[in-house]
């Protein structure tokens, strides 16, 4: 029985929310939305911090919207740089533990091997990503003994997203162009917080890679998305799907055309294997279903 305190940051979001779902027994957990804690204003972060004294802070807040992060630069470089910035002095002067969730955005998608869990030094392509790796370094500077977790294309049951987006338009549109040069991994948002829990039952330190395993485009991710929620009866028929290119589908932020990120030292630290991102997403969709 470990009995340690826990703040959770951001906790309306996906991730927010499926912490608070799998929060192991012996946690005791104060889950703050951004009502209650904005991560931007330091008094606020430390009235929170001399109330609840947590031993740990998980920073599941960020300013994710990565189109309009490029017409809202500053709000997105307050949330994600400055925001993580606050949380990690106040970390450091409290002894306490960050978890630092970041993205693999902050990747310019040249590589084509899987980027490894260390220092990223080269520059994002978007705003959103610049701001993360902002973020990313400013608690790598001012509370070195974080767990700096990097994960990619989140989604859950709960908050919007990329699954819930195409589940809607299967059902509205007649037909969908999906990109289909983009590289990467979705990932459930429970896969990604309960590697967060084994992390900290570990006692990480350090720079780690946590998505579902396998490697998928966006039009990989929509096909399996209609397959399979076709199988649990989430939809009633099929549309047909056309894979597009990047240069037909112009978008405010420029994303890595190839994003996938090494998990081997969560894997081996932990002595696990990531879920296939089909085996989640199947997952996933089974629990919409029963909502
Ligand atoms: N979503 C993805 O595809 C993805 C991919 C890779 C990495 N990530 C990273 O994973 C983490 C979790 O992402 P997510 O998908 O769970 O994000 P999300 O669903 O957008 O949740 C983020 C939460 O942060 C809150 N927030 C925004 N500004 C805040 C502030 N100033 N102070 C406190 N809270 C604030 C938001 O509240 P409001 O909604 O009220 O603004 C929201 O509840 C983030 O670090 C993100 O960068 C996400």
């Amino acid at each position: 029985m470990n009995n340690k305190k826990i703040l959770i940051t951001g906790a309306s979001g996906q991730l927010g929310y499926e912490l608070q779902c799998s929060i192991p027994s012996d946690y005791r957990v104060f889950a703050c939305d951004a009502e209650v804690l904005d991560i931007t204003h330091t008094q606020k972060i430390q009235k929170i911090i001399d109330a609840q004294q947590p031993d740990i802070i998980i920073n599941a807040a960020a300013y994710t919207a990565v189109d309009k992060a490029e017409m809202e630069a500053d709000l997105a470089w307050k949330v994600n740089h400055m925001g993580a910035k606050n949380l990690a002095k106040v970390a450091t002067q409290h002894s306490i533990q960050l978890v630092q969730i970041s993205t693999d955005f902050v990747f310019d998608g040249r590589q084509s091997s899987p980027y490894l869990a260390e220092p990223y030094l080269s520059k994002p392509l978007s705003v959103y990503g610049q701001s993360k790796l902002a973020g990313e370094q400013a608690v790598l500077e001012y509370a070195p003994n974080s767990l700096l977790i990097r994960t990619a294309w989140l989604y859950s049951s709960h908050g919007n997203n990329f699954v819930k987006s195409m589940l809607n338009f299967m059902q509205t549109r007649e037909s969908l162009g999906i990109i289909s040069d983009q590289i990467g991994t979705p990932t459930w948002a429970n896969t990604l917080a309960v590697t967060i829990w084994q992390l900290l039952e570990k006692g990480s330190t350090g720079i780690y890679h946590c998505s579902d395993n396998g490697v998928a485009s966006w039009y990989d991710f929509a096909i399996a998305i209609q397959t399979l929620a076709l199988q649990h009866g989430l939809l009633k028929q099929n549309i047909p799907i056309k894979a597009i290119q990047t240069r037909d589908y112009p978008t405010p932020a420029v994303r890595p055309a190839y994003s996938l990120m090494d998990k081997t030292k969560t894997e081996s630290s932990l002595g696990i294997t990531l879920p296939h991102w089909q085996t989640s997403l199947s997952k996933m969709l089974q629990s919409i279903k029963s909502l």
